[in-house]
């Protein structure tokens, strides 16, 4: 079967491809060779899928950009396109062996027997190849009952609630399709539910112009998430005039200035409870471990390189915002054509307005779908987005220059901010480590993954070592 990760090449007017990672090669046809010239290059495996398992919706969000959930073309998803789907995602994915999907919509709770099927099949699939999988869900969390919250709980699918907070601003941004009955009230016990049996569940909450950020944020934080985004609102592809409801970018930018002082101030006065509480929802504290460590970005996000989202009907968009707008189609699951080279092109470094521009690492040039409805251009980036991340990036550097090296262990030490990350250099000291300890234990690396698979090598030595050794 053919599949991505191929490099194809002409030699004596005739078609060649060579896989590289099995360093086989073949002769090939002109349609095959114009197919994989399409595929995923070498190197940019999809990895993680956005699985559209309905394209309806129980609500009539006033700003979804998927026109109330169905994106142009109602339906659910069939169980032979989700399956197929899944065999797509593997197929794409070459060597890489942890898989993402995320149950996506529409809101996939309506379509909840599909979500199963597709669960249990990928977990064949993990039995059969060496492939695993996490699963994910971007829901409003309505339609949850008790039969539900114990598949999520037992299979491990991690819910991102989208809750825009205070009743009155929910009920107004938020409602249901049919009007019965306020989604505030009817959501927000379920919330509660979910909440007591998995504690780790995030929220994202949408703000438009008349959204108080510190309101919202304070709302979210008293249900009890673990984590808070907020999210301003961007342009629908569908309907025109969404732009003059977006958040006033400014008390969003006051409250981020506000934070960037109190996070200070916390930090001086080893404040950590306070720290923590804070982290939860201010996306200040990322910003600040990768500033410190000099991480660099060089795209917004993976859409179109390593992750892309699949419609109802087996169509593979840009990303999950995408779906349902032909010009952002980049294939099908059931051809094998993935049309995504000005993504895959596409660096922060390779924008003209963004390669000389201070906040680049951090920002990378901004999401293709806040840049499209604002520009009309998924490459040419909104004006709202650069004030928003140059003021991020300043604020950031702040709390950074005022930060003292005592400060900056501190902050490490209560898990506020990450460790530094290793480096190759690191990694290869430790693997030299690990192969000394194997062998002491007398086995090779190849017999250890053989039958430990799946073990970290301190849980197979408590596990195991005494009985090697007799
Ligand atoms: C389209 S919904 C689909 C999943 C599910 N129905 C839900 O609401 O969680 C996914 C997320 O997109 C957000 N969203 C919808 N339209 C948006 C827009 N124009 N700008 C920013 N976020 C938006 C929603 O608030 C929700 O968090
Ligand atoms: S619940 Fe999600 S899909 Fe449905 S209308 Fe709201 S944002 Fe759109
Ligand atoms: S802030 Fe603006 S100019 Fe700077 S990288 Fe982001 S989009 Fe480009």
């Amino acid at each position: 079967m053919i599949v991505a990760n191929h490099h194809v090449f002409t030699f004596d007017d005739k078609k060649y491809a060579i896989n590289p990672e099995k360093n086989t090669a073949e002769s090939i046809d002109e349609k095959t060779a114009a197919d994989l010239t399409n595929a995923a290059p070498i190197g940019n495996p999809i990895v993680n899928i956005a699985l559209f398992v309905t394209q309806e919706c129980n609500l009539n969000c006033v700003y979804c950009y998927g026109e109330g959930g169905n994106y142009g073309s109602s339906g659910h998803m069939a169980s032979n396109t989700a399956k197929k789907a899944v065999d797509w995602l593997v197929e794409q994915s070459g060597e890489v062996k942890k898989l993402g999907i995320t149950f996506f919509g529409g809101e996939p709770l309506m379509n909840f027997p599909l979500i199963k099927e597709v669960v249990e099949y990928a977990n064949k699939i993990t039995k059969e190849k060496d492939k695993t999988f996490t699963f994910g869900m971007t829901t409003n969390l309505s339609l949850l009952d008790e039969e539900k919250l114990t598949f999520l709980k037992d299979h491990k699918i991690m819910p991102l609630v989208s809750f825009d907070g205070p009743k009155e601003i929910q009920d107004k941004q938020r409602p249901f399709k049919n009007k019965e009955c306020s989604t505030y009230d009817s959501s927000l016990p379920k919330i509660k539910e979910l909440l007591s049996v998995m504690p780790d569940i995030s929220c994202r909450a949408t703000m438009m112009e008349d959204s108080d950020p510190v309101c919202v944020r304070e709302a979210l934080c008293e249900i009890g998430f673990s984590t808070i985004h907020l999210s301003p609102a961007s342009s629908s592809l569908f309907s025109e005039g969404t732009n003059k409801k977006q958040i006033n970018i400014d008390s969003y930018l006051q409250m981020l200035e506000s934070d960037s002082g109190l996070i200070l101030k916390n930090v001086k006065d080893r404040n950590s409870d306070n720290l923590k509480k804070m982290k939860k929802f201010n996306l200040l504290f990322e910003c600040l471990g990768e500033f410190i460590y000099n991480k660099k970005r060089e795209t917004p996000c993976g859409a179109g390189r390593g992750y892309v989202a699949v419609s109802n009907s087996g169509n593979i968009f840009l990303c999950h915002r995408f779906v349902g707008t032909e010009k952002y189609k980049l294939g099908s699951i059931y051809d094998n054509k993935l049309d995504r080279a000005p993504y895959l092109m596409r660096t922060v470094n390779t924008i003209e307005k963004c390669s000389k521009c201070f906040a680049k690492y951090h920002c990378a040039g901004g999401c293709y779908h806040d840049n499209m409805g604002s520009t009309g251009s998924v490459f040419e980036q909104s004006e709202n987005t650069c004030r928003l991340m140059k003021r991020i990036m300043e604020l950031t550097a702040y709390i950074s220059c005022n930060l003292t090296e005592d400060d900056k262990e501190y902050l490490v030490k209560e898990k506020i901010i990450s460790e530094k990350p290793e480096t190759l250099e690191d990694l290869d000291k430790k693997k030299q480590n690990v192969m000394a300890e194997l062998e002491e234990l007398g086995l090779t690396e190849e017999e250890y993954k053989n039958i430990f698979e799946g073990l970290s090598l301190d849980e197979f030595k408590s596990k195991y070592s005494k009985a090697i050794k007799l």
